[in-house]
């Protein structure tokens, strides 16, 4: 049931720490996934041993090779079997002992995984890169919903004076002034600055906070959330891994350039979290409609309505309608 376009991302899977000298399984695109870490770095098989259908997850590491549970086969990382203990020496290892194996990195404290067969630049996310901002990671958390429902939802700005009433907006203030959204060269969709009054920012009580977002493929956005009187910047990131039609993985990365309390922060965003969960869990159809006539959509929308167009233009299929 893989997604060819979303096979070509990089998708986030587990937690770098996650992963000890057991081997780990995971699923990406309705795919059984098998990761393991070798002397060279992480590796991902297809969680299927070629010989009787076993997960190879369910196994062990040893020199560098994944061990199926049953048999004993024993898979390197590029997928080829290099030892079959029932085998006699004079034989040898037949060619189609072999599966597949994916693109594999750690990143961002996260393992991610590449389904295709061409592997595009790996993740980036400018601030978490800077040297004077601080990050944490919010999630991973199992969501059920599509993964770009749940994408559209972080992108929505109308939503705050609603959904998050008295966090981060307020249902007496609800206009959005309108905005433009562009492409830039890489195919990255940008909005402009949006300004929102948000009554209990981040927990610092009322200001008005700019956002500026970007969508820089189908199944991640980023978004820049700066005071500007005090140049205060907030950055969020959303990466997720579609399990399968209607379920997700989210794995949220926060940076601030000002001392934050990580801590105080992270419970406000799970009050936020779950407020969104309940309206993302809730939508017909599940799947993202791309037919731009199948919903109503206002100015606030432009932002999804970029995204829906996005990803008709990319030819997502999974999770979309
Ligand atoms: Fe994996 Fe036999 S099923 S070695
Ligand atoms: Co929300």
């Amino acid at each position: 049931m893989k997604d060819d376009v979303l096979a070509q991302s990089w998708i986030p899977v587990c937690e770098t720490k996650e992963l000890s000298d057991k081997p780990l399984k995971a699923e990406v695109l309705g795919e059984r996934i098998a990761l393991f870490r070798a002397s060279s770095g992480v590796k991902a098989l297809k969680d299927l041993c070629v010989h009787r259908g076993v997960a190879l997850s369910l196994g062990a590491v040893k020199n560098d090779c994944l061990v199926c549970p049953y048999h004993g086969w024993e898979y390197g990382g590029d997928g080829r079997c290099v030892h079959i203990p029932q085998l006699p020496d004079n034989q040898a290892i037949p060619l189609k002992a072999r599966v597949p194996a994916y693109g594999c990195l750690e990143k961002y404290g996260l393992i991610w995984v590449n389904l295709g067969n061409n592997r595009p630049p790996e993740p980036a996310f400018r601030y978490l890169d800077e040297e004077n901002f601080q990050s944490i990671l919010f999630g991973p958390e199992t969501v059920r919903c599509a993964a770009p429902r749940f994408i559209e939802n972080v992108l929505d700005v109308a939503h705050f004076a609603f959904t998050h009433d008295g966090y981060l907006g307020d249902s007496s203030r609800p206009l959005i002034p309108d905005y433009r959204v562009r492409e830039e060269g890489s195919g990255v969709l940008v909005s402009d600055d949006i300004a929102c009054y948000q009554p209990n920012a981040d927990a610092r009580g009322g200001l008005v906070n700019h956002y500026r977002y970007e969508i820089p493929g189908p199944l991640a956005m980023t978004a820049v959330k700066l005071d500007k009187e005090t140049g205060d910047i907030v950055y969020i990131v959303t990466a997720v891994c579609p399990i399968d039609e209607r379920t997700t993985k989210v794995f949220m990365l926060f940076a601030a350039n000002f001392g934050m309390d990580w801590g105080e922060f992270y419970d406000y965003q799970r009050i936020l979290f779950e407020q969104d969960r309940l309206i993302v869990e809730n939508q017909k159809p599940e799947e993202l409609p791309l037919d731009l006539q199948a919903e109503l959509h206002l100015n606030p929308d432009r932002l999804s309505i970029a995204y829906r167009k996005m990803l008709r233009g990319l030819g997502v299929s999974f999770g979309t309608a």
